[in-house]
């Protein structure tokens, strides 16, 4: 299936509109921090949160140029974080090719993730709305709070679900509502179907990052980024969770040892294994159908077919995606 074309054919050419304006942010008078700027140009990711914010600007008419700013803002934090995830979670390839830390060192993308985040707050501030500004300002704490709640559930002997699903909102599905949200609001949108919109983004975002954490359990390099690299920094996510929860067998010691970072390659070995052999991928499957479809039911009434047919779309690409 061609989810693509579904998804990108209402906005064609706002979205080369946005592609212009986006690449025309990556240079800089410094030539050290050009050179940092045109390495990350050569690594584009799929776009997928500007993409959302355009669909949901376009629902209400023609795309204002605020919406423009907000689609580039959301993309750069996105981009600025996942600079800073990769120095934390100690990971070399990022889409395909090495990462900021891996090519540089962790000193210079840290420092490159901050640039970007500063270019990001001067785009959200483009828009002329406070709200915008003070929810993009709100979100960058959220996501570094999810992170570190990600971290300190190292420290934890039991696996949660609602843990799990605390920390996926706010690293991920955040962002993806705040797409939604802001762009209806800047596109005139009622307080109601502001609230619809971010109901939408924040579903779609806990189903993106659910797929993320089926992914890491494929063998491919299809995905640009290591597999297998979460049980290895000591995350459980929701096929391990499901599938050691629901097992018969005490798995307390794997999970001391993988949360410890000390776990033996057998042991991670032992609980992929399990995990695939007993429903896990199944199971977080499962999850993502039934979000899939409250998502859907969130959206206004008022939605022109061919824009609920790309947000379906979206969703579709989400929960079947390869990378
Ligand atoms: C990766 O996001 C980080 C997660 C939230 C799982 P994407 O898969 O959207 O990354 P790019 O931008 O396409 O590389
Ligand atoms: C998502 O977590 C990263 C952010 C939201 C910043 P992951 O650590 O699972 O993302 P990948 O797998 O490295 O892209
Ligand atoms: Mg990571
Ligand atoms: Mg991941």
């Amino acid at each position: 299936m061609d989810y693509r074309k579904d998804i990108f054919s209402p906005i064609a050419d706002e979205f080369d509109e946005f592609s212009r304006r986006y690449t025309s942010l990556f240079s800089c008078e410094n030539q050290a921090v050009d050179l940092l700027l045109k390495f990350l140009l050569r690594r584009k990711g799929k776009q997928m949160r500007p993409a959302l914010v355009l669909l949901t600007s376009k629902c209400f008419g023609q795309i204002p140029d605020s919406v423009y700013h907000l689609a580039s803002a959301v993309e750069l934090l996105h981009q600025g974080s996942l600079i800073h995830d990769d120095v934390v979670d100690e990971s070399e390839k990022r889409r395909g090719l090495r990462s900021a830390n891996a090519a540089f060192d962790n000193r210079i993308a840290v420092l490159l993730g901050d640039f970007i985040v500063s270019k990001a707050l001067k785009e959200i501030t483009a828009t002329d709305n406070l709200d915008s500004v003070g929810a993009l300002s709100g979100l960058i704490g959220t996501l570094s709070e999810g992170e570190i709640t990600q971290l300190n559930a190292l420290g934890q002997d039991n696996l949660s679900e609602d843990l799990y699903f605390e920390i996926i909102s706010k690293k991920t599905a955040n962002l993806f509502s705040s797409s939604t949200s802001l762009a209806a609001l800047l596109s005139g949108a009622s307080e109601q179907e502001i609230k619809a919109f971010h109901t939408f983004g924040l579903i779609a975002g806990l189903c993106f990052q659910i797929m993320d954490d089926i992914l890491d359990y494929h063998d491919t390099d299809e995905t640009g980024k290591p597999s297998g690299n979460d049980l290895k920094e000591g995350k459980f996510t929701l096929p391990a969770i499901y599938a050691l929860n629901s097992s018969d067998r005490d798995w307390s010691s794997h999970i001391k040892a993988i949360r410890g970072l000390y776990a033996t390659p057998f042991q991670i070995a032992e609980v992929t294994e399990y995990t695939l052999s007993n429903g896990g991928i199944q199971y977080a499957e499962n999850k993502m159908q039934e979000l899939k479809k409250q998502a859907m039911d969130s959206l206004p009434a008022f939605i022109s077919s061919d824009l609920r047919k790309a947000f379906q779309s979206y969703l579709d690409l989400i929960v079947n995606r390869q990378k």
